[in-house]
């Protein structure tokens, strides 16, 4: 799982995207990591918030259609490039041209658990 460079910048910019997360959608938020600022895709599913890389594991594009416009279809997150579907809570390419690779996580340490109403 990636950590992002710097947690406080992380916290305000994942704070706002949280602010307007419904349940089962899907938001955009940009940090860095490794020193180069990069889109993550942050989901809310059952509570939970996860979040990962906007890199479609077949061929490397962004999985939104406009920034931080993201396909959800019947639950799942839908590559716009070729149609790949992933399990928005783990990550996991369940259909399409990459089934059975993984969007990549990135660890959100306290701000997972604050997404989580618990
Ligand atoms: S780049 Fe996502 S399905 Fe091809």
């Amino acid at each position: 799982m990636l950590q992002p460079d710097d947690k406080s910048d992380v916290s305000v910019s994942l704070s706002a995207v949280l602010a307007q997360l419904p349940e089962g959608s899907a938001s955009e938020a940009e940090l860095a990591i490794g020193g180069e600022p990069a889109s993550l895709i942050v989901t809310r599913v059952a509570g939970r918030v996860q979040a990962f890389r906007n890199i479609c594991p077949h061929a490397g594009r962004r999985l939104d259609w406009a920034p931080g416009e993201f396909l959800i279809d019947q639950g799942q997150l839908v590559c716009a490039a070729h149609g790949a579907s992933f399990d928005m809570a783990s990550g996991l390419c369940v259909a399409g041209p990459c089934k059975g690779a993984s969007l990549t996580a990135v660890a959100l340490p306290g701000i997972a658990a604050a997404g989580t109403g618990s």
